[in-house]
């Protein structure tokens, strides 16, 4: 489960029967795409995680989605909801890690909060992306996104203790 490059690239490398789920459904749509393009076999759905419910899965996968929606942790909780057995794999901002990122940009829009200037300033740290248009995407994410949250592995191991599973 997780639209997106995971979904399609689990079942491309591992041949795994991916379900994969995402509200946007422009997302679903470009997902179906690079699908078609990889000849893997996704079921995509547009729905949202929240709502959404399905047949037991041995894994639910969810990485840069839960630290941006309203609730985080109950997010963690619906996606071993959703599994057979709690095996889940998530992705999620780590405090002490974003702290010094997020501290460097907060200073710098308080200098000047041009957005050429801080895709300008973004670009100096990250040089991974050849494609322009995907370094401006991860720019966006990472830098302009207007809502997200920090977590600790203290704080999310802690869910998996309160949890009982059908071993
Ligand atoms: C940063 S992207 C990561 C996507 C995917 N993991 C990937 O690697 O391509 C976050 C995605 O989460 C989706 N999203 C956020 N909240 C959601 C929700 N409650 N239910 C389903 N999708 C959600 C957004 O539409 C967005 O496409």
């Amino acid at each position: 489960m997780d639209a997106g490059w995971l979904s399609n690239s689990s079942a491309y490398y591992y041949g795994l029967d991916m379900t994969a789920i995402d509200f946007n459904p422009d997302v679903i749509e470009k997902a179906k795409e690079t699908s078609k393009i990889l000849s893997v076999n996704v079921k995509f759905q547009c729905a949202d995680l929240f709502k959404f419910s399905c047949e037991p899965k041995d894994i639910v996968i969810s990485v840069g989605v839960l630290h941006h929606t309203s609730d985080c942790l109950g997010g963690v909780r619906r996606c071993i909801e959703l599994t057979r057995n709690g095996g889940v794999f998530i992705g999620l901002y780590h405090k002490y890690a974003r702290k010094p990122f997020l501290d460097y940009f907060k200073t710098l829009k308080e200098e000047n909060s041009d957005e050429d200037f801080l895709f300008k300033k973004y670009r100096e740290l990250d040089g991974r992306h050849a494609d322009e248009t995907q370094a401006k995407s991860w720019f966006m994410d990472q830098v302009l996104h207007p809502y997200e949250t920090q977590h600790t592995l203290e704080e999310i191991a802690g869910i998996f203790g309160s949890m009982v599973f059908p071993y």
